[in-house]
């Protein structure tokens, strides 16, 4: 299957027929501030605003466009029923933390549905459904409901809700939420820059000082500031030993052209099968769509992307009466072994560096809770679900999990160095969409053939020395360790590293 760069935007970004790498001027970087935001994601921007709110407009940087990372190719659904997210919990972190997970995301749904009415932002009231076609996915789906009522959530038995298959189990939660992230983020930038906010784009942070008051290093020159947050989903420094407890997980969404809303589900569902299927439906200036996403796997990791898009389209064509997918695209996110996110000061920072991350691809609702946390650090009035939210300690099974992964990283790390090589360095150049490893296990070279060109570019990841493996359907050199991900030519998309995978072109 082949799939052009111009299907391969979100819906969101599509329809407004824009990009989210596009340079568009932007103001100089001023030489202070009490506070700089890195990175204009929902979170990044939800917490600008908030601080804002509070009388301490900070400045925002960012590396691409506001909403060009994941925010801008979410499902974008502001559920409070979140698939097998409480169990998860529950089991990791005990009843206290659930319970306060889920107040405070449903103070981060009332934080934003609050501001997009009061904005004017259209989004849309939709009953949330977790469901099963399997068994073991139906005993998940109970697990889900017991934990749900146990923490208060007043989720209901739906039957087979609205889908068109059978279901052998399904709970549901009314009122929730779906609506178009890219609106979001714009009523966020209007109200950030009506309270004296500024956000910078197109500029990316490289490092900061190893002290406060902290100088935030950038593409732009350097900025001093009191307070840094660090919204960049995995952070670009390591000082909490993050990255040894995190994982990228990458999954896609693909968007179904619909002539009458009617013939597909309204509900916005979510499986606990495996792999599992998200649905939800959109109507954009460009005619209605159903979303259809799933497939979710570590990046790096898990074979030819290409199998995973083409599944999802095959399963959603066999299911519902649409065509062929108009637009097609996937997004990461990061997912702790400690199940919680983090968001809060990282230790030894004078409770002034800050983190937000590990959403676990339920970050719409959490993003106005991070504003409310990390707000109310710098402030000194943290929201009542703080203490119960960050008190959760490190079970052993985290331990396991944490050690597993290390583990199984550093293997891989090892492993394909030593065996990924491709034979005796084959003359020709990979075929068009295909990329390969060549080189010497010390010094191994990306070699890909993109739109005709072969470039060939360092294989060492500039975080911290992955491999590069290569994603055939997104045409890109994406990092099994840590999500960072590299166009053909080794230029920096997204994740931890600052700079591109250097050139090994032979002059
Ligand atoms: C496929 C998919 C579907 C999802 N669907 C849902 C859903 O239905 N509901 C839900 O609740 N959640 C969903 N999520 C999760 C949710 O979208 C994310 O949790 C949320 O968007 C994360 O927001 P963020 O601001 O942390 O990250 P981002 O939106 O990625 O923002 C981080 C920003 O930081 C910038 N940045 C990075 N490094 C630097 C640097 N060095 N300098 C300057 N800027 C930098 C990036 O360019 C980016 O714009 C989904 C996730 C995925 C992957
Ligand atoms: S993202 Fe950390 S080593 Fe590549």
């Amino acid at each position: 299957m082949s799939i052009s760069p111009t299907e391969r935007r979100s819906l969101w970004w599509g329809v407004r027929n824009d990009d989210p790498d596009a340079d568009r001027p932007t103001e100089p970087l001023p030489a202070q501030a009490e506070t700089v935001v890195v990175g204009a994601g929902l979170v990044g921007l939800s917490t600008a605003v908030e601080l804002a709110r509070s009388g301490r407009p900070p400045v925002v940087i960012e590396a691409r466009r506001a909403g060009a990372g994941t925010s801008g190719h979410s499902s974008a659904k502001v559920s409070l029923l979140q698939g097998s997210r409480l169990q998860r919990l529950h089991r990791h972190a005990g009843v206290e933390t659930t319970a306060a997970y889920v107040a405070a995301n449903r103070a981060g749904q009332g934080w934003l549905t609050e501001l997009l009415e009061r904005r004017g932002t259209p989004f849309e009231r939709r009953l949330a459904v977790t469901y099963a076609t399997s068994t073991k996915g139906a005993e998940q789906v109970a697990e889900e409901r017991s934990v749900a009522r146990l923490v208060g959530l007043a989720v209901e038995d739906v039957g087979g809700a609205d889908l068109p298959f059978p279901v052998r189990d399904a709970i549901g939660l009314p009122d929730q939420v779906q609506v178009d992230p890219l609106t979001v983020i714009d009523a966020l930038l209007a109200e950030l820059t009506s309270l004296g906010g500024t956000v910078i784009e197109n500029v990316r942070v490289t490092g900061t000082s190893l002290t406060r008051p902290w100088t935030v290093t950038t593409t732009a020159g350097d900025i001093r500031a009191e307070n840094v947050v660090l919204a960049t989903q995995a952070p670009i420094l390591d000082r909490g030993l993050e990255f040894a407890r995190m994982r990228a997980l990458r999954s896609y969404v693909l968007a179904f052209a619909v002539d009458d809303l009617a013939s597909v589900p309204r509900s916005m569902s979510l499986s606990l099968d495996e792999p599992t299927r998200s649905l939800r439906t959109a109507s954009t200036a460009s005619g209605h769509f159903l979303l259809v996403g799933g497939n979710g796997h570590e990046v790096g990791h898990g074979g030819s992307t290409v199998d995973r898009v083409r599944e999802i389209e095959d399963w959603a064509r066999s299911s519902f009466p649409v065509g062929p997918a108009t637009w097609s695209w996937a997004a990461q996110d990061y997912h702790l072994t400690t199940q919680v996110p983090h968001i809060g000061a990282l230790p030894g920072t004078g409770g002034s560096l800050f983190v937000a991350t590990g959403m676990d691809k339920w970050g719409m609702a959490m993003a106005g809770a991070a504003a409310q946390l990390i707000t109310g650090d710098i402030t000194g009035t943290p929201p009542e679900y703080a203490g119960p939210l960050r008190s959760s300690s490190v079970s052993l099974s985290d331990v396991g999990e944490t050690a597993t992964f290390v583990a199984g990283v550093g293997a891989q790390w090892v492993g394909r160095r030593a065996a990924q090589l491709a034979p005796g360095d084959a003359d020709e150049p990979p075929a068009e969409g295909e990329g390969r490893i060549e080189g010497n296990p010390a010094n191994p070279v990306a070699v890909s053939t993109v739109d005709g060109r072969t470039c060939r570019v360092s294989a060492s990841c500039t975080h911290l020395g992955g491999v590069v493996q290569w994603n055939d359907v997104e045409r890109s050199w994406d990092c099994p360790l840590h999500g960072s991900r590299f166009r053909a030519d080794g230029s920096l998309i997204e994740g931890p590293a600052t700079t591109g995978l250097r050139s090994r072109e032979e002059s």
